[in-house]
């Protein structure tokens, strides 16, 4: 299994553009099965998970496309007809993302075969408040040996759905389906990340009427039919504050571009705080930081858009680490986000987790180690962490980086980093 090795010390300085949003990409990617039109997106990341994606909407029906347009990676998808509305379980717990095929296929099909995602090593992530939006549109729901059968022969109506806490992928889903039920539906308590904003934009562009993406309260005025569209994804902005914190942990200048800065503000607040130079443009920031200087430690809490998220809360993490003085984090979207501490422990981090909070105290130095990591953004963390760490840092598991970062190596190694991936055959013990 291939295994990302890193020699620390090495600042960045130097441009890295970022790619388009993972989380935004998959979710506009299932929007084309709303329309026997094709959908065509572009700035589109190539990522393991758009890939699987469009291998389980292929499954579907869909017919999809990747080349090389005038503006970078696209990808055309156009369903003519649904020829099966069967997910099954292999493809969707290997993604959980698949699961939000299951508005769009009822809507279009009027039925579908899901199965459930399970939990995950980052939490339960249960889908229950999917599954009530769901039938609140009028789908009857049955659950039967892993997977959800999901009815509404003759089409989805509007509702008024009121969620009780803030679901990004409640949010989307219920919007992947209004969109063609009829009559109005009020999505209250609605998620705010931008990647909402980006869906809703899609879906507008493709016919729908949509007022108030991007705020709590989104009204959605089904229409009988979608369109195709020409779209492009929003930058993804984990991507841009992973980078902002290997360059704050790494020392140097690195200005990213191709991206928003207003979309990491919350990121952006604490980073300064932490004592690292930030410059904001219209699309792109840089970020700047005297390696010579020890940066103070802050604290902070993972809240739903605009506040800090979740999905930088261990790159965070791994900048505290050789932070001055003590910084509190707490995590409060998911129960089980810290199993990136014992790592970042190998490498001599001094971290105390108490149930949704952790301790960090800053130490003088990391000493590189063989790690690995649970999912995504822990194992880029610890990327992060050996951008600093003196000797060789081996991250196992590269599979978990691959679903979400674009040629992570070649983007730091432009800037400076001795980072390389070290392809490996034999087996492992
Ligand atoms: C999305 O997950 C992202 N994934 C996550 O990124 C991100 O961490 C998360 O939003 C929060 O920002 C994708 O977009 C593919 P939620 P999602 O529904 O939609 C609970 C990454 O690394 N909940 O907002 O699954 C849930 O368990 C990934 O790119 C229910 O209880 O997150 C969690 O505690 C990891 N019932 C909280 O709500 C439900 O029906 C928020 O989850 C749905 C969610």
């Amino acid at each position: 299994m291939d295994r990302i090795a890193i020699v620390g010390g090495a600042q960045l300085n130097g441009e890295i553009p970022i790619s388009g949003a993972k989380n935004s990409a998959i979710k506009l990617m299932a929007a084309s099965l709303l329309t026997d039109q094709p959908l065509r997106l572009t700035n589109m990341p190539r990522l393991a998970d758009t890939r699987f994606l469009g291998r389980l909407l292929q499954r579907l029906g869909a017919e999809v496309v990747e080349r090389d347009g005038e503006a970078g990676a696209e990808t055309v998808l156009r369903t003519s007809e649904i020829v099966s509305a069967i997910a099954p379980y292999d493809l969707v717990r290997q993604m959980r993302a698949s699961f939000n095929v299951l508005g769009p296929l009822v809507a279009r099909a009027g039925h579908a075969k899901v199965s459930l995602p399970g939990g995950c090593t980052i939490g339960a992530r249960p889908v229950d408040l999917h599954l009530k939006a769901l039938e609140a549109l009028g789908a009857s729901i049955d659950l039967h040996e892993g997977y959800v059968y999901a009815q509404a022969p003759r089409g989805l109506k509007g509702a008024e759905i009121e969620f009780p806490f803030v679901s990004v992928g409640a949010t989307e889903h219920t919007l992947l389906a209004a969109v063609l039920a009829d009559g109005e539906t009020v999505i209250r308590k609605a998620a705010c990340e931008p990647e909402i904003g980006d869906l809703a934009e899609c879906l507008t562009a493709m016919g729908a009427q949509i007022e108030g993406a991007g705020t709590p309260t989104i009204r959605v005025k089904g229409v009988a039919r979608l369109g195709g569209a020409t779209h492009s994804v929003i930058p993804d902005r984990i991507e841009t504050g992973t980078f902002a914190l290997a360059a704050a942990m790494a020392g140097g200048e690195v200005r990213l571009t191709k991206t928003r800065s207003d979309f990491i503000e919350a990121l952006l607040l604490k980073m300064e705080e932490a004592g690292v130079g930030i410059a904001r443009a219209a699309d792109s920031v840089t970020i700047k930081r005297d390696s010579a200087k020890r940066l103070k430690a802050v604290t902070f809490d993972t809240e739903p858009y605009p506040g800090f998220p979740t999905d930088l809360q261990a790159q965070f993490m791994a900048l505290m680490t050789l932070a001055d003085g003590e910084s509190v984090i707490r995590e409060s979207i998911f129960e089980n986000r810290f199993m990136h501490a014992p790592e970042l422990a190998r490498l001599g981090a001094e971290i105390t987790v108490q149930g949704g909070e952790a301790r960090v105290t800053g130490v003088e130095k990391l000493f590189g180690a063989q790690v690995m990591a649970t999912d995504l953004r822990a194992s880029v963390s610890l990327v992060i962490a050996g951008l600093a760490a003196r000797g060789e840092t081996v991250v196992n598991r590269v599979y978990h980086l691959d679903r979400g970062f674009e040629r992570l190596e070649a983007k730091l190694s432009a800037c400076g980093a001795d980072i390389r991936r070290v392809r490996d055959n034999s087996e492992e013990l």
